[in-house]
């Protein structure tokens, strides 16, 4: 099972959980919760010592003092969360959940999709806040062409085409020091908006333009997009009384989803209508391949709706940590540029898979900081039945976290893991470095694994090559801190200085 190095393996076994004796659920470690109110208290404000925006660090506190295996009861209004650091365990998890793995998802658009709009969702309501048989059918359809090369491959100039586009924009952005403006996670925000409507629904939504009016539909789909970033996470994290009475911020993300969903409509009737135009169904777009295939067009609405609900945060705010990243890290920079000067000579070529194939160094500094600051920080799953975990019987129904940013950093697991150090991905390097294969999962793992990862992997390699092949970017201003807002990031203005290189 073991496929990573055998000094790695042995030091995992030492510090492997005591599996002998199977002890009660009761006996889990954990914080305990006073008794009537629990252990909720902890994440109010004001008396609690828990901020939602801290819970990166929580996470690695209830690690340290409790150890691999830890659990969270007296939650109000929602089951126990256990914890679990052992990426040996996580991995007999994966590996046993059959073929409809429960992930806990938001529940506001469960709401929303079950109750709210249940007529448009219907018996296939996609695959966010879905679950079980529903689920499977609904991705079984699509994930074919989502996750298929060939098909992601088409989508390498369109996304050049819009990244050229928003490099464009950084150079005129640029102050009197050749720095961003405060709001530049905006600007990126704009660039994935810009992706993934090329994506999902074949448009060029038109979210780079410049000075767009109020009521442009770019403006109010930036400003929805902007809604979704701040406000879910107070709904779901912070005041969850919209479950039980219609609250203002509810009521606007009704608006919102609503919003989205009459633009995915009105741009996929449009590609109807060009498909039915179309001779040449070889080339065809992944929209075009979903509605070829399914006789109803909602179901490539709402595969467009659920990418757009979770393709644009995560992958912003990857890109944010990924810039900041390269921005303090000079020598690091330095070896992706003379990697890019070697395969792409002409720092205008059109780029190729076959280049992008060779981007080496690139992709491993992306897995990198996606190790050591995991954008998601941990990923979720309800068990489905009965399961020994580190020596404790877990019922079945209990919600695990496997929180991604502690583990990929556990030593035993992971050499030198508060180091940085992108080699550690690289063939190269593999005999002087082992990383447990399910320490670092940014994507998730198995039947659920993100649907979006070729194109999120795509979209972030594009963006480096041509960003990095031609300019510096450096940050010189307090060091920002790394913070959940729903995702993990940094926190505070991303002021990048932009310069062009000499070579
Ligand atoms: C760097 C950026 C991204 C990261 C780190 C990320 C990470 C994740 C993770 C951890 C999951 C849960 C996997 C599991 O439960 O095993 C997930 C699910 C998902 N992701 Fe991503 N993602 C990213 C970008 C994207 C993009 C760009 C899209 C859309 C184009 C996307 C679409 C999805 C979808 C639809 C799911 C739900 C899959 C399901 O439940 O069947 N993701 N992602």
């Amino acid at each position: 099972m073991q496929r990573w190095s055998g000094l790695g393996r042995r030091l995992s076994q030492l510090a492997a959980c005591p599996s002998e004796v199977v002890r009660p659920y009761q006996e889990v470690p954990g914080p305990r919760p006073l008794p009537i109110i629990g252990n909720t208290w902890r994440f109010l404000p004001v008396v609690g010592d828990i901020e939602v925006s801290d819970v990166a660090a929580v996470s690695q506190k209830l690690y340290d003092v409790y150890g691999k295996i830890v659990r969270l009861s007296g939650l109000t209004g929602r089951p126990d969360l256990v914890f679990v650091f052992d990426p040996d365990e996580a991995e007999k998890v994966y590996r046993a959940e059959g073929d409809t793995p429960y992930r806990p998802s938001m529940p506001c658009i469960v709401k929303y999709k079950t109750e709210v709009r249940k007529e448009f969702f219907g018996e296939l309501p996609g695959v966010i806040g879905v679950h079980g048989e529903p689920w499977r059918t609904f991705r079984t359809r699509v994930q074919k062409p989502i996750l298929q090369p060939r098909v992601v491959k088409q989508y390498i100039a369109p996304i050049q085409t819009v990244t050229e586009l928003f490099i464009e924009r950084m150079l005129e952005m640029k102050d009197e020091n050749d720095e961003m403006p405060d709001d530049f996670d905006n600007e990126v925000h704009k660039w994935s908006l810009e992706c993934i409507g090329r994506i999902a629904l074949d448009v060029r939504l038109g979210c780079l333009d410049r000075n767009l009016p109020n009521n442009s539909e770019p403006q109010k789909i930036i400003d929805a997009a902007k809604f979704a970033l701040r406000k879910i996470a107070i709904l779901e994290l912070k005041a969850p009384y919209w479950r039980y009475f219609p609250t203002t911020t509810w009521r606007k993300y009704i608006e919102n989803m609503d919003y989205f969903r009459s633009v995915c409509m009105k741009y996929i009737q449009m590609a109807l209508e060009n498909l039915k135009k179309k001779d040449n169904k070889q080339e065809l777009s992944l929209l075009e391949r979903i509605l070829e295939t399914e006789k109803d067009p909602k179901i490539a609405c709402i595969l467009a709706l659920d990418l757009i609900l979770v393709g644009i945060d995560t992958i912003s705010m990857a890109v944010c940590s990924v810039l900041y990243q390269l921005a303090t890290r000079p020598e690091e920079q330095q070896k992706m540029h003379e990697e890019l000067v070697r395969i792409m000579p002409d720092p205008n070529c059109q780029l190729t898979s076959e280049m992008l194939d060779k981007m080496v160094y690139l992709k491993s500094f992306i897995k990198e900081v996606l190790r050591m600051y995991s954008t998601v920080i941990g990923i979720g799953r309800v068990l489905q039945e009965d399961t020994v975990l580190c020596g404790y019987r877990i019922p079945s129904g209990t919600q695990l976290v496997f929180p991604s940013i502690v583990m990929g950093s556990i030593e035993g697991y992971v050499s030198e893991p508060h180091r940085f150090l992108p080699e550690r991905w690289m063939k190269c390097d593999r005999d002087n470095h082992y990383i447990h294969p399910f320490a670092s999962l940014p994507y998730g793992f198995g039947a659920r694994m993100c649907l979006g990862r070729r194109f999120a992997d795509l979209e972030m390699q594009i963006l480096l090559a041509k960003l990095i092949r031609t300019y510096r970017i450096e940050y010189f201003h307090e060091p920002l801190e790394y913070k959940v807002t729903f995702m993990y990031a940094p926190d505070g203005n991303l002021k990048l200085k932009m310069s062009k290189r000499k070579e």
